[in-house]
């Protein structure tokens, strides 16, 4: 498909502070690479060759990083100022042209079909198309009403939901979205929003089709949704071991990708798990559900359902950790405790110190 994808992703990433003071939350790894990446690989499944990214200030490693990707052709976009997801289609107007175009918000992850909901945009030619995607809290979202495939009212964020059809994040537009765009005001939370610009469609009498996901979908913007992606991904992980790790006593249950240059001993891995190269294991076990960067170093610890960012060091000799996200080059030393979920920024230092119990009431 000759489509072209606007993939933004200037958001400030307030969810994930500290971690996104320093990076871009498309940056973060999830599965052992960046979020971007596995947005670029899925739409390069369905076809999409040219993508353009939306970037904001200080942003300048994910640009430089999205410019090498090989795969697809890629145009960085800067937006200046933090404006909102309409404001962002806006400022990428002149990539965008008179054309349709499929928008995805990059810190959205699924593993979806959408080739469906692309014939239907292709065949029916709406101003635009909305995925979406049942969710226990549409509170969080923008949520849309349906009236067989037609979408007939959406809403930002509802204290009262009319649905529990959240709009997941990828939407197809015809250019008419953006006449929508260029007449609206800014929202509460100072943003144009791309709900408003579709509801102003509806209300100008336009087709706006909904495209309800099947599989899984993640919105990966906090750190709750970020260790679920995390989770979702490594669960299609194909087991592989580089010849030149080194594994001394090292005990394998389930899906495990170790990289170059790793060593590990007296080691127990419960896949899916993800060791990236060079990493030193010792005296530990890792898994399930657990990503480890480049470089991390770990010793007398256990860690399950955790991301843990390149360079960490993680200390025992009883350290516990479960639903974590530990930042790049962050050291956390715990002499024993009980099981502590953490979300430690870059290159902060954690002393966890032993725990007395407390008496059970
Ligand atoms: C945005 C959209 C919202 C959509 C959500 C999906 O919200 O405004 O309609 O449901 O993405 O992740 P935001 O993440 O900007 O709060």
């Amino acid at each position: 498909m000759r489509v072209k994808a606007l993939v933004l992703c200037a958001g400030r990433g307030s969810r994930l502070r500290p971690l996104t003071h320093t990076r871009a939350k498309a940056a973060l790894p999830v599965a052992g690479r960046p979020i971007w990446q596995h947005v670029f690989d899925y739409l390069a499944r369905f076809g999409f060759e040219e993508i353009g990214v939306v970037v904001g200030p200080g942003q300048q490693e994910l640009s430089d990083a999205v410019q090498r990707w090989p795969r697809q052709r890629v145009h960085v976009i800067l937006q200046a100022e933090p404006g909102g997801i309409a404001h962002a289609v806006a400022t990428a107007r002149p990539f965008l042209a008179d054309e349709p175009f499929l928008l995805y918000l990059g810190d959205n992850l699924t593993d979806a079909d959408i080739t469906p909901a692309i014939r239907r945009f292709q065949a029916a030619a709406p101003a635009a198309l909305l995925t979406l995607h049942r969710v226990p809290n549409p509170r969080e979202f923008g949520v849309a009403t349906l009236e067989g495939d037609r979408v007939v009212g959406v809403v930002e964020k509802p204290t009262d939901p009319p649905s529990d059809l959240a709009v997941a994040g990828i939407y197809l537009f015809s250019p008419a979205v953006h006449a929508a765009i260029a007449g609206l005001r800014p929202s509460h939370r100072g943003e144009l929003e791309i709900t408003d610009a579709v509801a102003r469609l509806l209300a100008d009498g336009h087709l706006v089709l909904g495209h309800t996901l099947t599989g899984w979908w993640e919105d990966a913007g906090s750190a709750a949704g970020l260790l679920t992606a995390n989770a979702r991904l490594l669960a299609s992980l194909p087991a592989n071991i580089h010849p030149s790790a080194v594994l001394a006593e090292v005990a394998i249950e389930g899906p495990v990708q170790v990289g170059p240059g790793a060593e590990l001993r007296r080691v127990r891995l419960k896949g899916p798990v993800v060791i990236g190269a060079g990493c030193r294991v010792t005296d530990s076990e890792i898994g399930p559900s657990t990503s480890v960067g480049d470089g991390a170093i770990l010793a007398g610890v256990t860690v399950a359902n955790s991301v843990l960012l390149p360079g960490c060091r993680l200390q025992g000799p009883a350290l516990h950790l479960a639903d974590s996200v530990v930042g790049a080059g962050a050291h956390v030393w715990a002499r024993a405790g009980h099981p502590a979920a953490l979300v430690v920024g870059d290159d902060a230092h954690l002393l966890i110190p032993q725990q007395r119990r407390q008496p059970r009431r």
